[in-house]
């Protein structure tokens, strides 16, 4: 009975997907394209805008080059730096406060995912009355939001191109998934300079958050050629580059590459949705403060390797696609090689294997909650039982 629901849901998510109408954003790319954004800001007409950024990039000199564009392009500004990671309610808020009482007219984001996720939000509430628990769930604003830039600063969340979000109730801590086509930013910098300083560790966790977008979206029953090409692109992006970006930050050509495929990864997966790696990571970062891309990292292969021979093909096509395995493998041989070299991937860079504070008796309600999740929202390749998912979460305890 339950799988029938989650067939009905995955239809439902999978036409929603497709049909929704929305924009693509103008991208600009390359080192400094971010200042090229800035000029554009000027030569659109705006004069006044908000930057929305976090405290540690506001004290970092990232928005230096930024800040001084804008003045040359005769663009007044003003800081909001009060995004944390997750944001919640009161800094959507407080953010489009400023935006209105200091009379800005467009958003400029710099930051990661929490910024770009917090700076949408803003933007959308300031043309949109709210409350913000209003925007729960589908297409739920009436009114496009106010004009927003965006400047990643990591490579990895896609949410420079994604159509959702993810804010914080403080009342309930439920954390709120707004999914609204009119959110998707119009301009994007994807500028290698400005993620230079990206720590190693971050650029390993975020990097291998945008190769989960782009495996689960190649693997997602909704996707489609055109999603295909721009996971197969982020796939092979991510083996050439992250573990050189990872290496060393200063590496302009990893950096670019990883920036591009975080965006395509992005694109894909907008489109698709993503499955049981996305649910189950989601509750490791909800119980356990997990950072998302390092959750992610830790159970890719191994929900990879649960899907079994319904996933064989499509992952012997990647494995092709970057390289690994032997002319004349199967296909069941090249999946068992693809899925080696992700974990190969995550030991070079050192990640972690285990959820911090992650406890037995925890592992019901994971388990619970990710099956409700990947089964009720995301078009899966196929669906898997409580067993399975509570195999692949003990594993955690183990690893
Ligand atoms: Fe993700």
């Amino acid at each position: 009975m339950k799988t029938l629901y989650y067939k009905f849901m995955a239809f439902v998510v999978t036409w929603l997907l497709r049909l929704l109408p929305r924009n693509a954003p103008v991208v600009y790319k390359g080192v400094n394209s971010a200042l090229v954004l800035c000029e554009q800001v000027a030569i659109l007409g705006f004069t006044r805008v908000l930057i929305v950024t976090d405290n540690f990039l506001g004290n970092s000199g990232i928005l230096d080059g930024i800040k001084s564009t804008l003045t040359t392009s005769s663009v007044e500004f003003v800081v909001f730096d009060g995004v944390l990671p997750d944001p919640a309610f009161d800094q959507v808020q407080a953010g489009e406060a400023v935006y209105r009482s200091e009379g800005c007219q467009a958003v400029i984001a710099v930051g990661g995912g929490s910024v770009l996720d917090a700076a949408k939000m803003i933007a959308m509430l300031h043309t949109n009355p709210g409350p913000l628990k209003s925007f729960d769930g589908i297409q739920k604003s009436k009114k496009p939001g106010a004009t927003l830039f965006a400047i990643p600063t990591t490579a990895g969340t896609g949410s420079e191109i994604t159509l959702a979000a993810i804010i914080t109730d403080p009342v309930t801590h439920r954390k709120i998934p707004v999914v609204d086509s009119k959110m998707i930013p119009g301009y994007v910098a994807l500028d290698a300079e400005i993620m230079k300083g990206m720590p190693p560790g971050i650029t390993a966790a975020t990097g291998m958050d945008a190769l989960t977008h782009a495996v689960e979206s190649y693997l997602s029953k909704a996707s489609s050629e055109a999603t295909e090409i721009q996971a197969r692109a982020a796939i092979r992006l991510i083996f050439k580059y992250l573990v050189s970006a990872y290496r060393d930050g200063s590496d302009m050509e990893a950096r670019d590459g990883m920036a591009v495929a975080s965006f395509y990864a992005g694109a894909a997966f907008g489109k698709t949705s993503v499955g049981y790696v996305h649910g189950i990571a989601h509750q490791l970062g909800r119980v356990c403060g997990t950072p998302h891309g390092n959750a992610n990292a830790m159970v890719l292969p191994e929900v990879l390797a649960a899907y079994g021979d319904c996933v064989y093909p499509r992952l012997a096509e990647l494995a092709r696609l970057v390289g690994v395995g032997e002319a004349g493998a199967s296909d069941s041989q090249l999946a068992a090689q693809f899925i080696q070299a992700i974990v190969d991937l995550r030991q070079e860079m050192e990640l972690p294997l285990q959820p911090k504070d992650l406890k037995a008796q925890d592992i019901p309600g994971i388990v619970e909650e990710a099956l409700a999740e990947a089964g009720g929202l995301y078009p899966v390749p196929r669906y898997m039982s409580a067993d399975e998912v509570k195999h692949i979460v003990t594993g955690l305890l183990a690893a």
